[in-house]
């Protein structure tokens, strides 16, 4: 396992893309001049661009009609779907980005592991991993599996043409939560006893789940996404001690296994304001910043060097166009102190927004100075 210093090291240089096949979007040009782009690496495009976190789902009636009477695990599984549900919040909102429509624990199904997703719920998990011979009994993910993923994510950035693809995938600790949990948690209780019980079957498991993940992460860049984001969405449980001693060394492998790449990596979490700059030191190049922390604070606690990505309210989506808009330009008042901004929600679209709600809050984005 690298040390945070060794990932630092192996950074993105400017002619990492050469590590990407010749016919990769970033490669051949088609979103090389992206704003979206322009923004992760820190400057200023003209119109600044907005995408939303969950901008595919439930929110949009079209989603709900392809969806219906297929499992979630299932769609995210059959490429057609999966890029027809990739492309619909591109074209109904005119976001600046599209990210594929998968599921962070999409791998820990591809690897053998028994999980589905359980609507209103989310990810359970049939035999929970607690122990060390449960870890020691975890298959290996044969990449030859990730197929139907690959599929996805070259169809999709042939259709965007100019538009990114954001590839992703869930950290190590937030997936290891669902394994150890067996499903959603609030504390997030037994993992993190594990961690303090028996070290060792805790950093096993972390490691697989680190292998298998970035195996996911890695496929989506090469078959065609030009950014990626690492979700750690339920980190904000943990302290900065243990964030730093247990979680990550492992999200640094994570994004070290992607730096070649030289993709910029966002990493983001959810009540992770006290870890933001373990969370950059591990590896990331953009971070993504939940709606509790101002971005002018997050950019001074950062040191004024990364790039953020957020943080609109999603609370805010029901507050009326007049409250919304005034908070969305506060958002971008404070993102402007920063580096570079990409405008999105502080977590994930409710699925019950109105769509056209967010299309406005696009056109707004972009109407603004
Ligand atoms: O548009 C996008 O953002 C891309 C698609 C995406 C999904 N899941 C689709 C999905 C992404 C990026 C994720 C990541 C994900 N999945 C995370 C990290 C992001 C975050 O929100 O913090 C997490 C923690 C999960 C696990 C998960 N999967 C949860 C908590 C749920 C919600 C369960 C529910 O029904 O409320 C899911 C299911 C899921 N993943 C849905 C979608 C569109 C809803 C299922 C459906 O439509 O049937």
């Amino acid at each position: 396992m690298p040390t945070t210093s060794a990932v630092s090291e192996a950074s993105t240089s400017a002619s990492a893309v050469d590590a990407l096949p010749s016919s990769h979007p970033l490669r051949d040009g088609r979103t090389s001049g992206s704003a979206l782009l322009a923004a992760y690496r820190g400057s200023r495009p003209e119109v600044r661009p907005v995408w939303f976190m969950r901008q595919a789902g439930r929110s949009l009636p079209e989603y709900r009609r392809v969806r219906a009477g297929t499992g979630m695990l299932e769609a995210c599984l059959t490429p057609d779907l999966a890029t027809e549900i990739t492309l619909q919040p591109v074209r109904r909102h005119g976001v600046d980005a599209a990210i594929l429509f998968s599921d962070i624990v999409v791998p820990l199904r591809l690897a053998g592991i028994g999980v589905q997703i359980v609507a209103g719920t989310g990810p359970v998990v049939d035999r929970p991993v607690r122990s060390a011979a449960d870890v020691a009994a975890l298959p290996p993910l044969d990449p030859a599996a990730l197929a139907p993923i690959t599929r996805a994510a070259a169809d999709t950035a042939a259709a965007l043409g100019s538009t990114p693809l954001i590839g992703f995938a869930g950290a190590p600790f937030t997936l290891a939560s669902y394994l150890v949990e067996g499903g959603p948690s609030r504390e997030h209780l037994r993992t993190r006893a594990l961690m303090h019980s028996d070290p060792q079957t805790w950093h096993a498991l972390a490691s697989w789940v680190a292998d298998v993940t970035s195996a996911f992460l890695r496929a989506q860049v090469l078959a065609g996404a030009s950014a990626l984001q690492l979700f750690d969405s339920w980190a904000g449980a943990l302290s900065l001690a243990d964030y730093t001693t247990f979680v990550a060394p492992h999200s640094a492998w994570v994004l070290a296994r992607v730096a070649d790449l030289g993709v910029p990596r966002v990493h983001f979490g959810v009540g992770t304001g006290e870890l933001l700059a373990s969370m950059r030191d591990a590896g990331a190049d953009v971070m993504g910043i939940d709606h509790r922390v101002g971005l002018d604070v997050a950019n001074a606690r950062l040191g004024g060097t990364t790039p953020l990505q957020g943080n609109i309210d999603a609370a805010l989506l029901f507050a009326g166009t007049k409250a919304l808009h005034a908070h969305a330009a506060d958002v971008i008042r404070r993102g402007s102190t920063a580096p570079g901004h990409v405008v999105n929600l502080g977590h994930g679209v409710p699925p019950d927004t109105d769509p056209d709600v967010l299309t406005e809050l696009v056109e707004f984005v972009h109407g603004c100075p």
